[in-house]
This record gives structure tokens, C-alpha cells and sequence, in this order.
């Protein structure tokens, strides 16, 4: 049924491909994840009688003996980067867990190197630094040159018949254990030397699907988010945002008697199972999810005829040989940043449908569904935070099932590291300012700058419309210096042509801007887009013809 959707797309006129495609990817891959089966009718009476924790929604711990039990933040690997994205040519700077880090790629050792981003001389960044001729990472300030052990190699301001200076510990930059693993490199927030080898014996959450050759290679996305970690998480373990948050942009059908509103949420049953230190498991109509700390949350659906208590999808009118178990994963990968400051690397992984759109033209998708509910979240982050972290539960109230995941996270949080991140001695615990909108949701910075793909789109779109507009004033100069022997039509042709091209230019221009810059978004004036036609093709082929 997605495939149908998605072969349908293809049938459109070329102009129109991309936006559609990038919503119906977007959608098939996010959109399922909320559908659920249940025809409830809402019954508002039922909230009456509810205090905040109401029957059904308690949360299990398996409790191991108490103090003990904190959660170590800087004990587990964090995901840096998918390797695709890395630029082996010039050091690359990331903040971690509040940690600066920069990142370069040692030729010497073939492996990527993760070093604090401080030179020990002056505290230079190294990051703004370079590869020198020997493949070592030099600071640009005085030219310390550093190997992959983080050992100094040249101080070149010491005469060399003098001490050998370099060989001070204080001469070396602080390395921190990487491992390589499902595309993207890890590293662990502690340089200490007992860490060295700790990638031998303690490995990052491992997902087989992405290194299966039977699911599509995902596409990998990174963004940079302007809110904290723990509102990031609490919103990717909340399905009943997504009809009203990204009402417009991820939409299904559902049968419309059992919807109370235009947008059509529902009573959602989400049952957390299992909670202990390390994170929990839940079940939902539609799959169940896994939270793994500190970064990994996954959401995992199965349909499909091998598995009896799977939820069906409509495969029944599908050829036989198509009649496999399907299973859709959507991965998210939340790293705290900074207060206030997180970022999301997110894969979704499927073993089903025809063909994955390239790889920016998926990021448009995904960037437009994490702008549409940002500006709510950085706001919210900030009453959460006038309220004390660990008050999350006296300020809010969350009386249905729906909410089951995110008042497990909140516990989880409370119970184990005091309500927040545990950020060293690094922060005080004040949220930075909120910027002006256009700098909230600037998408240049916190995706494409740092995007192989988009980086690449965007050069090749900015070179299409210069050349664009060069035909358009090229026919105009032309049709002008051969006026007196053209005819009249002629000249309509070519006028029509050079305003054609100048319209389209000035089209991508727009394009451009809205997706690769900035677009501001308005959830009062946000209607169904057209597009959602497409999107009652996806979930019920029988409405399709
Ligand atoms: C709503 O729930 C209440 C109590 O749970 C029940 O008495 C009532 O009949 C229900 N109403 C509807 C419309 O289902
Ligand atoms: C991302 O972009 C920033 C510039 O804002 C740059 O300093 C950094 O090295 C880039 N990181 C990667 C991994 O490309
Ligand atoms: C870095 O230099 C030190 C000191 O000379 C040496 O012991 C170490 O093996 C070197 N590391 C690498 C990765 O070359
Ligand atoms: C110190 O510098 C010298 C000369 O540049 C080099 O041979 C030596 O390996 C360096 N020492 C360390 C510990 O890297
Ligand atoms: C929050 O609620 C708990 C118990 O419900 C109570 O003990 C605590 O004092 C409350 N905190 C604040 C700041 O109101
Ligand atoms: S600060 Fe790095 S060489 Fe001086």
C-alpha cells in the first residue's frame, strides 16, 4: 500500500515530484507509526474522576538495592556523527554531553580520532585547526602538531638542541575512546586512562536491521535542535502529538465517526512494561517501542502474515511472493548537547516498498516535521525549567495512556539522575535566551551546513538558478539584437521564454530559501495540504481506484 502510493507519485507531472515525494516518504515512514486500529469514541466523562496518575497508568521499576542505582551519564558511548557526513579533510568541532570535541581523521591510523577541542598550549580550538602534511592534527595558533595518541610532536618555538618539552604530559590533548558502528561513530565522554579499551569490552546499542541488506539503507539525518535532550526524548515518545503538531504534513485517513475533532486524536493505549536504570519497554496498538539510555529510542511496527499477534496491514490484495513479514523502524538517536541544546540523528530503516528517495530530498521531509513543532518545544522547555527539573510532575498534568511513555521517561529521570542531565560541573542550569524565530528554526546551520547531501543539493539548486537566469537574459539580449528581422511571433515566443525561465528562477529562489534557510511556521493558518490526497492512498488502497 505504500508502494502504491509512492508509485502513484511517480506518475505526476516532473514539476511537482519533489514536494510530493518528500511528504509521502516522510509520511510512509512516520506516519504509520501512529495509526492505530482502536474505534473508541472518546468519552470526556471518563476524565472526571481521574487524579494525575490514574488506573492502568502505573509505571513498573525493577528496583535494584537503592543508592546505588544512580544513572552515569558519562559511562555509556554517545553517537557523534554518521560517518557519511564527516569531512576527512578538515577537523570537525561537535559539543557532546557539554563536552567540546573535535573530530579528524587519522590517516596514519585509519580511524577516525575524537580529542578534546582544546590545544594544551593557550586553549586554542583545535578544530579550527588542520591536517599537517604528515596527517597530524596541528593547532593554528602556534602550530602545535599532535598524533593520533594525542601525544605532542612539534612545538615549533623549541630550539631543538633544548628539553624536550613536547614530551611533557602537559603537552598532550586529552583523546577520547571512538568506535565505529551502523554508520556512525561513537565515542565515550570520559579520556580517562582506564577507558582506553573500553570499546573491546562494552559496546553502543547495537541494531542489526541497519546492517541487513534486506532493509533499505536509511537515510541518515542529523539536526542540530534548539531545546534540551529531555524535551526531545519526551516528544519522540508521544505518538498523540502527531496529528495536531504536524497536522498538514503527516496525515492519514481514519474513519471519521470515531474522530472528535478535525485532526482526529484518539485514546492511545501505551503500556510501559519494563523500567530500570538502563531505560524501558512499551507496547502500543501499533508495535512497541524501546527507550535505551542515554541516547537510543526506536519504535518498531510489524505487519505482515508471519506474525500471528502483529498488527495487519491491508497486504491482502498484494502478490504472494510480497507476503513476507514487514517491518518498519523508526530510530532516533538523541544527544544531549547543553542545556537547552540537543541534537537528533534519526534512521528509519524498512523492508518493504519500491525505492527511497535521495538523500536531501528525504531531509526536506524531515526537517519540515522537526520545524513544525519546535518553537512549542523550546517554549515549553522554558516553563519546565522556571518550575526546577525535577517538579515536572507537580507543573503538568497527564491523565490518559497516551502519555504513558513520556511520565515513565520523567520518573526514570527523577529517580535516577535527579530530574536532568548530569552535566558535570559544566552548567548552572539556566536555559540559554530564546532567540528571534528566523534563528530558532534556521536550517542552514543546524542541518545543511553540516549535511554531505544537503550541502551538495544546495550548491547544484544555486547553480541551476544562475544558469536559469542567465538563458532568460540571454534570449532577452538576443531577441533585442535581432528585433527589426524577427516576426511578430517570434518575438511573443521568445518574450514567453525569457520570462518562463525568470519565473522559474525565481521559483528555486523561493525554494531554496524556504528549505535550505528558513521557514517560519503557523499552526493556526496550516491547512490539510493538497498532498494529503496521496496520503489516503497509502493506508487503504481499497479507497484508491
Ligand atoms: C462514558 O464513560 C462513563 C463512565 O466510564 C459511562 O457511564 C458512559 O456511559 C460513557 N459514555 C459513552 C458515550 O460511552
Ligand atoms: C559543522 O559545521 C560547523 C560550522 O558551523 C563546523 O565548524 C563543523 O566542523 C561542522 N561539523 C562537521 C562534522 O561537519
Ligand atoms: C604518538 O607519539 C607517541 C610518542 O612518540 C608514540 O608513543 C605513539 O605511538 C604515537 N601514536 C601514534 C598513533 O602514532
Ligand atoms: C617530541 O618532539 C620530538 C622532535 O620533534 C619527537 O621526535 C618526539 O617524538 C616528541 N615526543 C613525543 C613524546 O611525542
Ligand atoms: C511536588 O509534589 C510532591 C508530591 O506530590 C511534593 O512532595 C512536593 O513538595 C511538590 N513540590 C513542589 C515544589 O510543589
Ligand atoms: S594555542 Fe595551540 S599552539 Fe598555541
Amino acid at each position: 500500500m505504500v508502494s502504491m502510493a509512492v508509485v502513484s507519485v511517480l506518475q505526476l507531472p516532473t514539476g511537482l515530484h519533489d514536494r510530493v515525494f518528500i511528504f509521502v516518504t516522510t509520511v510512509c515512514l512516520l506516519a504509520l507509526r501512529y495509526r492505530t486500529r482502536s474505534k473508541h469514541k472518546f468519552n470526556s466523562s471518563s476524565f472526571s474522576k481521574v487524579s494525575t496518575e490514574p488506573e492502568g497508568l502505573t509505571i513498573p521499576y525493577v528496583d535494584n538495592e537503592g543508592e546505588t542505582d544512580k544513572f552515569d551519564w558519562h559511562s555509556h558511548w554517545y553517537p557523534v556523527m554518521a560517518l557519511c557526513d564527516l569531512d576527512k579533510k578538515v577537523p570537525n568541532a561537535k559539543k557532546i554531553l557539554g563536552i567540546d570535541v573535535v573530530v579528524w581523521w587519522d590517516r596514519n591510523e585509519k580511524k577516525w580520532q575524537v580529542f578534546e577541542d582544546k590545544c594544551p598550549h593557550r586553549l586554542a580550538p583545535l578544530s579550527e585547526g588542520r591536517i599537517d602534511q604528515w596527517g597530524r592534527l596541528q593547532c593554528v595558533y602556534h602550530g602545535w602538531c599532535f598524533n593520533g595518541s594525542g601525544d605532542c610532536k612539534v612545538i615549533p618555538q623549541a630550539p631543538p638542541d633544548g628539553p624536550p618539552v613536547n614530551a611533557s604530559k602537559k603537552a598532550c590533548v586529552a583523546v577520547y575512546p571512538t568506535i565505529e558502528q551502523n554508520q556512525i561513530l561513537w565515542f565515550w565522554p570520559n579520556s580517562a586512562y582506564q577507558y582506553n579499551d573500553i570499546a573491546a569490552n562494552e559496546k553502543p546499542p547495537y541494531i542489526p536491521e541497519l546492517d541487513d541488506p534486506s532493509y533499505y539503507p536509511p537515510t541518515i539525518s542529523t539536526r542540530d535542535i534548539p531545546y534540551g535532550y529531555e524535551v526531545l526524548i519526551e516528544n519522540l515518545m508521544d505518538p498523540s502529538h502527531v496529528p495536531y503538531a504536524h497536522y498538514g504534513i503527516m496525515t492519514w485517513p481514519s474513519d471519521e465517526s470515531s474522530l472528535a475533532d478535525r485532526e482526529g486524536g484518539r485514546p492511545m493505549e501505551i503500556t510501559v512494561q519494563t523500567l530500570d536504570t538502563n531505560g524501558f519497554f512499551a507496547k502500543e496498538e501499533a508495535g512497541y517501542s524501546k527507550f535505551s539510555l542515554p541516547c537510543l529510542f526506536y519504535f518498531v511496527r510489524e505487519f505482515g502474515p508471519s506474525n500471528g499477534s502483529a498488527p495487519s496491514g491491508s497486504i491482502k490484495e498484494e502478490p504472494l511472493e510480497n507476503l513476507r513479514q514487514r517491518r518498519m523502524l523508526l530510530i532516533f538517536m538523541c544527544v544531549p548537547v547543553s542545556p537547552g541544546n540537543s541534537r537528533l540523528i534519526s534512521l528509519f530503516p524498512v523492508n518493504y516498498g519500491p525505492i527511497v528517495p535521495p538523500r536531501w530530498v528525504a531531509h526536506l521531509g524531515q526537517n519540515l516535521v522537526i520545524d513544525s513543532d519546535l518553537y512549542l518545544l523550546h517554549m515549553q522547555e522554558h516553563k519546565i525549567n522556571n518550575a526546577g527539573p525535577s517538579n515536572w510532575q507537580n507543573v503538568t498534568f497527564v491523565p490518559t495512556k497516551a502519555d504513558a511513555m513520556v511520565i515513565a521517561f520523567r520518573k526514570w529521570l527523577r529517580k535516577y539522575s535527579g530530574g536532568q542531565v548530569d552535566w558535570g560541573t559544566k552548567f548552572s542550569g539556566y536555559l540559554p535566551p530564546t532567540p528571534p524565530k528566523e534563528q530558532l528554526l534556521d536550517r542552514y546551520r543546524s542541518h545543511v551546513l553540516n549535511c554531505s547531501s544537503c550541502r551538495k543539493a544546495l550548491k547544484g539548486l544555486k547553480a541551476l538558478q544562475v544558469t536559469l537566469q542567465v538563458i532568460s537574459a540571454s534570449i532577452v539580449i538576443a531577441a533585442a539584437m535581432k528585433q527589426d528581422v524577427m516576426s511578430m511571433a517570434a518575438k511573443v515566443v521568445m518574450v514567453s521564454a525569457a520570462m518562463l525561465f525568470f519565473a522559474v528562477s525565481k521559483w528555486l529562489s523561493h525554494f531554496i530559501y524556504k528549505n535550505f534557510y528558513f521557514r517560519d511556521y503557523n499552526h493556526a493558518l496550516s491547512k490539510k495540504k493538497w498532498i494529503s490526497l496521496f496520503f489516503i492512498n497509502i493506508s487503504s488502497p481499497s479507497r484508491s481506484k
